[in-house]
């Protein structure tokens, strides 16, 4: 991370100077919620994919860094409606956009950073990378979709887990990888190859995630919410199936009851 941020010094500071650009708004309320936005930053790690992936495979252009306006604005949309989903009121170490605004605002929110993106590519005629990148949001929804339908199944096969996160999260980071590589270079076997790529390491962020869930470390978010939302994630479905019957039985008890009692999640 640190090197990345290194590597990438100048193009970072002209990608946060875009970026605020390209969520400016005249409305007052959104105007306001935007520099909250901006000011509330994240890692913004599918940003320095796009870039990274760009300079691996060429040069970095003006369609690199809208091609990275457009992944962050993708990413944080789903992240304001993730925690209205979620029901989660902490995000970047700080409250989240539901806590401050709650639901109605929350959602709107969501759509009009969506637009936002969109009109960033249609207006600058980056169709490709726009289709590279619909094809995430599609995936995403499909993957948070997926996740929803299968919560509260306590047999989840690893296979479903894999299908889950791939979709609600690696397909993003495939997506910014290809499209860094089309914005430099507009190749489509290196793009493709990119996307490979970028589909394993977000496997790997999202596994990596939720193992955080299980920890004590402060990540900047509540931690042990998906046992308490039954949302069986790696550590539990890998746990459920290496154990003996008689653990696995307790096991399944307590996350059955033991949500119901107040003092005991911690509700
Ligand atoms: C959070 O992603 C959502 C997941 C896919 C786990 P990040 O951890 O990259 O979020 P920010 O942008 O740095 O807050
Ligand atoms: C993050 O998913 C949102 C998407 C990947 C769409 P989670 O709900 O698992 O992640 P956090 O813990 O809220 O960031
Ligand atoms: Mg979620
Ligand atoms: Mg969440």
């Amino acid at each position: 991370m640190k090197l990345s941020q290194a590597i990438l010094h100048e193009e970072l500071a002209l990608f946060d100077r875009k970026f605020k650009e390209a969520v400016k708004s005249q409305t007052p309320l959104l105007d306001r919620i935007m520099r909250f936005i901006v000011n509330r930053k994240g890692k913004q790690l599918r940003p320095m994919f796009v870039l990274l992936s760009a300079k691996l495979c060429g040069q970095v252009t003006e369609s690199t860094y809208r091609a990275a306006s457009l992944v962050e604005l993708l990413h944080t949309a789903t992240l304001v409606h993730d925690d209205v989903v979620d029901e989660s009121l902490e995000r970047r170490n700080f409250f989240s956009t539901y806590a401050l605004w709650k639901t109605k605002i929350s959602v709107l929110v969501g759509d009009y950073l969506l637009a936002k993106g969109l009109l960033l590519s249609l207006d600058n005629n980056d169709f490709r990378i726009l289709q590279i990148l619909s094809r995430a949001v599609r995936e995403m929804s499909e993957g948070e979709l997926l996740q929803l339908e299968k919560s509260r199944s306590l047999n989840l096969s690893e296979s479903i887990y894999y299908d889950i996160i791939r979709g609600k999260t690696a397909s993003l980071l495939a997506s910014a990888c290809s499209a860094g590589a089309f914005s430099a270079t507009g190749n489509e076997e290196l793009a493709e190859k990119m996307r490979v790529f970028g589909d394993k390491v977000g496997m790997a962020f999202q596994i990596k995630d939720d193992l955080f869930d299980y920890g004590t470390d402060d990540i900047g978010k509540p931690t042990g919410n998906d046992i308490k939302e039954k949302k069986l994630t790696l550590p539990l479905i890998y746990t459920l199936n290496n154990t003996d019957k008689a653990t696995r039985r307790k096991l399944i008890y307590i996350l059955k009851n033991e949500n119901k009692d107040p003092k005991k999640s911690g509700k």
